[in-house]
């Protein structure tokens, strides 16, 4: 029996220094060590001798598994690091090679202009405020003194998305909004940006677009208020040489209403294509609360006035850039957004 094992200790050492590959190995291992191995089964048989010759078989017998083992994992071993030396070998890596220029990102330009408008705002004390893009026909329209069937809805072609709701077409629905949830508190003073949507589309007109909003409510607020802030956000903006005109107009919501207009910005008033040879810009539409809309939202037209304002962000980008696509900022060119 032990002459057996001996025969099997050197026929495993002749073979095992033959194998070269890590298949080789396994294959190796099971015909040894396997459930059915040579070596497994030679342990096994042990059992069929007896007293000393199994205690003295069993040893040798064990230290030979033991022994397989142990060569095995070295082979493992020895495996691996040629493996890791192969690769370190071939691997040739340059530290003095450049890097991969990595792609810096930035603020879309109507989110730096947004943010401009509001810092201008929020310097002179007003605060941010939000409201729903899909809006109640309510809050859109009727609260602002725009009935059902008045002629004044045709200002603003409308996404409706059933008969009480629709996709906001200006953000002056915060105006009231906001009022309900303040009265009788004064003073409100409020910017409000948003996204706000109409069935327009063409170079100047988008069916999505973006607006701020202005709403300041207090005691003894005046025109003068009102044209006083709008001086001071054109002169943010645009510099301190534009000058400012406001013509009347009329929204349903404001009373009396008008148009502000800045110099033009590319030609300094001299007319120019941008200015349709007018000199000047219109920029935005604002005017004193009407009474009703103070009602509307819970407040005592005796006790109280205001001023309101709104504006397109694309606009004034576009003024302020010299932008003359509005389409180019939804886009996307990276050609277009990297210039700003
Ligand atoms: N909501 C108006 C528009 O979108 C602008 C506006 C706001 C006018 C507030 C007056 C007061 O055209």
């Amino acid at each position: 029996m032990l002459r057996k094992i001996e025969e099997i200790k050197n026929e495993c050492q002749a073979r095992l220094s033959q194998v070269s590959t890590m298949e080789e190995l396994n294959e190796f291992r099971i015909k040894t060590l396997g459930r059915k191995g040579e070596v497994t089964l030679l342990l096994r048989g042990l059992k069929d001798l007896s007293g000393e010759e199994k205690a003295k078989a069993g040893r040798v017998a064990n230290e030979l598994k033991q022994n397989l083992e142990q060569m095995l994992r070295e082979k493992i071993e020895a495996f691996k690091r040629d493996e890791l030396e192969q690769r370190l070998l071939q691997e040739k890596i340059d530290v003095t090679l450049p890097g991969l220029p990595r792609q810096r990102g930035r603020q879309h330009p109507l989110t730096q202009i947004t943010r401009e408008i509001q810092g201008i705002f929020i310097g002179m004390g007003f605060t941010v405020a939000e409201g729903p893009e899909i809006e109640l026909d309510y809050y859109n329209f009727e609260a602002l003194n725009v009935p059902r069937d008045h002629p004044a809805r045709d200002m603003q072609d409308s996404f409706y998305i059933s008969e009480e709701l629709l996709l906001r077409t200006h953000t002056s629905p915060v105006q009231v909004r906001t009022m309900e949830q303040m009265a009788p508190q004064i003073p409100i003073k409020i910017i409000v940006p948003g996204k706000v949507y109409r069935k327009d589309d063409d170079a100047t007109h988008s069916p999505m677009f973006h607006q701020v909003e202005g709403l300041v409510i207090g005691q003894r607020i005046t025109f003068a208020h009102l044209k006083g802030t709008l001086v001071r956000f054109a002169h943010q903006v645009f510099g301190e040489d534009v000058t400012v005109r406001y013509r009347p107009s009329f929204f349903p919501f404001t009373e009396p209403s008008a148009e502000m207009d800045i110099s033009c910005v590319m030609c300094q008033g001299e007319g120019c294509r941008v200015c349709s040879h007018t000199g000047w810009l219109e920029i935005l539409g604002a005017g004193m609360v009407n009474p009703r809309v103070l009602q509307y939202g819970g407040y005592d037209p005796e006790e109280v006035t205001g001023f309101a304002f709104g504006m397109g962000i694309e606009r004034i980008a576009m003024l302020k850039y010299g932008i003359n696509d509005l389409r180019l900022f939804f886009e996307n060119d990276k050609r277009f957004l990297a210039q700003f």
